[in-house]
């Protein structure tokens, strides 16, 4: 009985304790004025190994778990180790996901930033704390592969090239590896380009592409003599296409020197307002003179000096306003136009009226022959058979003089 009395009246201090330390605390807790703030604690980088994203982690300040009515934010700052163009990020969540480039270590700071309510209307900073993260950097430095060329053909195919690291090993093989957000794991190549055994390039088909959106490369690779270092590659597909050339491309000409232009956008799955054309033209042998037009699928040349040779090609690219970058595509056949209408259409109309004339006169004849050997017929036919009623009579007749004769004698 004794000690639960002392145990209520342990309780009853300690209430009344917390109480009285509430009551000299109220002012500082109502103002809620605070004139510092801790960073934040336990500052994490985690690599989930998609080639790129990596997730940051942290945890309040442990001072301002208390105040709920303070707005707090994070202010991030990060970047490679060795860059000064930090990207600065401020949110209010406990964690941040970014792409970086794991070539090299990573530096992240963070900082807590409170105001309004729980200031004096001023802003408060902490002190930046800081993590470095480093990627695996195993292997030599000149081991690694270098100038990766990645181009999408026409938005079908992808092929990607790389060369071999400076100092890379002999005997050594490359392996690509690739990852965006649409896949749950990393996915090795699947169709390697080789040159003398050696893995040169990876070609990727239409359904392991996606566009606007990163698709993270890693490169690796194995060699007897140690370990190869990897290297890293984040790209946009859609800057990266080179479509089919322009094709269908017509010239014709009118008698006043007017040449018009017309040709079809490249087939496949670049939409037609995406393009873009460059027409290069030449009015003689020698000087080309371009023309880049955006969508237009035809082109008007005027007073075009008649009988001149003119010339024309045609490339395609995609337009600014569907990708920050392009590839030209090949040249189209070049097209030329030597002889103008002036000549042109009336040798076409004088040959038109010469196979006429040819055929008529053709039908005619024919015609003709084919009467004239009815004709013949008919009349050898009336002929023979005019001849046979003759003998006949005749014969006739013979018989009659020969009875009258017979009569006679
Ligand atoms: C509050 O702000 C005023 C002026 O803006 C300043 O004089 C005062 O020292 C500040 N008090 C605190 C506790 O920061
Ligand atoms: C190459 O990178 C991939 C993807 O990160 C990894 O799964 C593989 O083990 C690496 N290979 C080597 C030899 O390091
Ligand atoms: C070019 O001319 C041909 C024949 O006159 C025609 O069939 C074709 O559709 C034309 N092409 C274009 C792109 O207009």
């Amino acid at each position: 009985m004794n000690t639960l009395i002392n145990k209520l009246t342990d309780m009853d201090l300690n209430i009344v304790a917390t109480f009285l330390l509430a009551i000299m605390l109220w002012p500082r807790v109502t103002s809620g004025v605070l004139t510092s703030v801790d960073p934040p604690t336990d500052l994490q980088v985690i690599d989930p190994g998609h080639l790129g994203p990596l997730h940051i982690h942290w945890k309040a300040p442990l001072s301002l778990t208390s105040k709920m009515l303070c707005v707090v934010r994070y202010k991030l700052s990060y970047c490679n180790i060795d860059s000064t163009n930090c990207k600065r990020v401020i949110t209010r969540q406990l964690k941040h996901t970014d792409v970086f480039n794991l070539n090299k270590g990573i530096i992240v700071k963070i900082q807590t930033i409170v105001k309004e309510h729980c200031t004096n209307g001023s802003e408060l900073h902490s002190d930046w704390i800081e993590k470095v993260f480093w990627p695996s950097l195993e292997g030599h430095v000149d081991s690694k592969v270098k100038n990766l060329q990645c181009i999408v053909y026409n938005m079908e195919f992808m092929d990607c090239l790389w060369e071999n690291g400076t100092n890379a090993p002999h005997d050594i093989n490359y392996r690509l590896h690739y990852w965006h957000h649409k896949l749950d794991q990393v996915m090795e190549c699947k169709n390697y380009i080789k040159s003398q055994g050696h893995n040169v390039g990876c070609h990727f088909y239409k359904d392991s592409l996606i566009e606007f959106s990163d698709f993270n490369i890693c490169i690796n690779g194995t060699s007897g003599t140690g370990p190869v270092r990897p290297a890293y590659y984040v790209l946009q597909l859609q800057d990266l296409v080179k479509p089919a050339a322009p094709y269908k491309i017509n010239v014709t000409a009118s008698k006043n020197g007017t040449i018009y232009l017309q040709w079809e956008p490249p087939a496949g799955k670049i939409k037609s307002h995406c393009l873009e054309y460059e027409i290069r033209f030449s009015r003689k042998d020698s000087d080309w003179e371009s023309k880049v037009l955006l969508e237009e699928t035809t082109f008007t040349f005027l007073n075009v000096t008649v009988k001149t040779k003119f010339c024309v090609r045609l490339r395609a690219t995609v337009n600014m306003y569907c990708a920050d970058n392009s590839f030209w595509s090949d040249w189209s056949p070049t097209q030329c136009l030597q002889d103008y209408p002036a000549e042109e259409e009336n040798a076409i109309i004088k040959l038109n009226l010469l196979g006429e004339l040819i055929l008529l006169t053709a039908l005619a004849s024919i015609t003709l022959v084919l009467l004239v050997s009815i004709l013949g017929c008919w009349i050898r036919w009336k002929r023979s058979f005019a001849k046979r009623k003759f003998n006949m009579l005749l014969t006739e007749e013979t018989k009659s003089i020969k009875e009258r004769n017979c009569l006679d004698c």
